[in-house]
């Protein structure tokens, strides 16, 4: 079964990676949810893919690890997406815990580049702790030293390794990590078929980022992989 990943909450729904938007997209029926986790200045676990807020709230301005969480919630995220989610604020990890379902597989991506957060991952560690959230779950992020101190901390966490730039056998990069890899997300744009089968063979399932057009899903899917991230799940749909 081809695993569909609702990208960011997902980003067509609503305000991406918010409440509100993860909501959608289990209306809709997503089975699995990509959201991506920074630090604030007071170490608290938010879900927002940019180091700025300025694309959700062009009064915004500076870097997400600057605003403690109680600045944070001042600051609405909604109106620029649209009128209906005037007044949402960015959403800690605790409190998208509370809302998805233990059955929806969840991959939180920690967004580690180029701002480092020191101790994301001992914090994301004891937040999933808490939740009693190490099931249906992965753990992916473009810094590949933070997969290694998740897997420190958590022995057997599903890693999955997250590549923008095209590299030359991420299969055998893979391999050498000595991580226990369980995933590979490729961008979408260099997914072949040698890539998918290589990186199978050796038991990684493969996840390519973003596939937003319906042609491009089919396609991959018919080259095998195991699901995709993407900003439409309506394209999921037959
Ligand atoms: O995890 C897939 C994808 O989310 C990675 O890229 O920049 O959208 O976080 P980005
Ligand atoms: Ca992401």
């Amino acid at each position: 079964m081809v695993l569909n990943f609702a990208h960011r909450g997902s980003l067509t729904e609503g305000p991406e990676n918010t409440l509100p938007a993860m909501k959608k997209a289990l209306e809709h029926g997503a089975k699995a949810i990509e959201l991506d986790v920074q630090l604030t200045k007071d170490q608290q676990l938010v879900v927002i893919h940019d180091h700025k807020l300025t694309r959700f709230n062009k009064n915004a301005k500076g870097l997400v690890k600057d605003y403690t969480l109680a600045e944070i919630k001042e600051i609405d995220v909604g109106s620029s997406f649209s009128d209906e989610f005037a007044g949402t604020t960015l959403a800690t990890l605790d409190e998208i815990l509370e809302v998805i379902p233990k059955e929806i597989v969840l991959n939180i991506e920690i967004k580690n580049i180029p701002v480092i957060y020191e101790g994301i991952e001992e914090t994301l560690w004891s937040c999933l702790k808490n939740h009693q959230r190490l099931d249906n779950l992965i753990i992916s992020s473009f810094d590949h030293v933070a997969l290694e101190k998740m897997q420190r901390l958590e022995p057997g966490i599903p890693l999955g390794l997250l590549f923008y730039y095209r590299i030359l056998k991420p299969w055998d990069y893979a391999r050498q990590t000595g991580l226990e890899i369980t995933s590979i997300h490729p961008h979408a744009g260099w997914t072949d078929k040698q890539l998918i089968d290589e990186c199978q063979k050796l038991g990684y399932q493969v996840y390519p980022f973003t596939v937003n057009k319906m042609a491009q899903y089919h396609q991959l899917v018919e080259l095998g992989v195991d699901g995709v991230f993407s900003n439409n799940p309506k394209i999921f749909t037959p």
